[in-house]
C-alpha cells in the first residue's frame, strides 16, 4: 500500500489534519525502514475472543486501501476503544480485507485479499507504540514499510492513540457500546 492524502472517509482526512500530515511527511518522522516478513508478529489463531468493531469500504480500485475491511478488537483493547484510547500494552486490532463485489445497488465481500494488524507493544516507539503488520489471505506476512505504508496515515488520529475506528451507536445491540464519557460521537 502507498500513502495517500486523497482518501475521503467519514473521519475527515482533509483540512487541517491533512495539512498537519503533509508537514509530518515532509520533515519530522524518524524512519525505521521496511519491515521484513520475519519481523512481523504472529496472527492470532482465532478471533473467538475478539469483538467486531466496524466495516470500512473503499470501492475505488485506484485507492491503495481498496477493499472491504472488517475490523475486530481484542479484550485487552476493548475498554480503551470505548473511551477513544489510550490503549494498554497487548491491545490488538485485526482487519479482514476482502475485495468489493458490486451488485445492483449493492456491495458485498469479494475475494479474500489480506489481513491487517495493529498491536500495542512497549518498544514500537517509531510507530506510536503500535506494531503494524499485513498478511496475505494465506496468513503469510508481507514485506511492508510500517512507517510509510501504515503509520504516517494513522498519525491523523494521534489524539485517539492512532486508532481511527470509534464505537458505532446502534443502541443495546451495539457490538462495542461507547461509554457516556467516551469520545465516540459521530
Ligand atoms: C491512507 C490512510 C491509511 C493507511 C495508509 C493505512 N490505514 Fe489503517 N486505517 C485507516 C482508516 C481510515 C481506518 C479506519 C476505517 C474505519 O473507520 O472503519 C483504518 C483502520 C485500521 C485498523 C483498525 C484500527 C483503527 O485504526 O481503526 C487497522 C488494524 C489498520 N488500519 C491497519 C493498517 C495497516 C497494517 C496499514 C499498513 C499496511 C494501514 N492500516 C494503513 C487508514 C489508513
Amino acid at each position: 500500500m502507498r500513502m495517500t492524502s486523497t482518501l475521503d472517509t467519514r473521519n475527515a482526512l482533509s483540512g487541517p489534519l491533512a495539512t498537519a500530515l503533509a508537514a509530518l511527511l515532509c520533515c519530522s518522522l524518524g524512519m525505521t525502514g521496511p519491515a521484513t516478513a520475519e519481523d512481523q508478529p504472529a496472527l492470532p489463531k482465532s478471533l473467538a475472543d475478539y469483538r467486531f468493531v466496524n466495516a470500512f469500504i473503499v470501492h475505488d480500485q485506484e485507492n491503495p486501501l481498496f477493499g472491504m475491511h472488517e475490523f475486530y478488537v481484542n479484550r485487552v483493547g476493548l475498554d480503551a476503544f470505548r473511551h477513544g484510547g489510550p490503549y494498554p500494552e497487548g491491545s490488538e486490532f485485526i482487519g479482514l480485507v476482502y475485495g468489493v463485489e458490486k451488485g445492483d445497488g449493492t456491495m458485498n465481500e469479494g475475494d479474500a485479499q489480506a489481513i491487517t494488524l495493529m498491536r500495542k507493544v512497549a518498544d514500537a516507539e517509531a510507530t506510536g507504540g503500535w506494531q503494524f503488520a499485513m498478511y496475505g489471505a494465506d496468513g503469510k506476512a508481507m514485506d511492508i514499510d510500517v512507517v510509510k505504508d501504515c503509520f504516517e496515515c494513522h498519525t491523523q488520529v494521534e489524539q485517539r492513540d492512532y486508532v481511527f475506528s470509534q464505537p458505532l451507536s446502534v443502541g443495546e445491540l451495539s457490538t462495542v457500546p461507547a461509554t457516556e464519557t467516551g469520545d465516540a460521537s459521530r
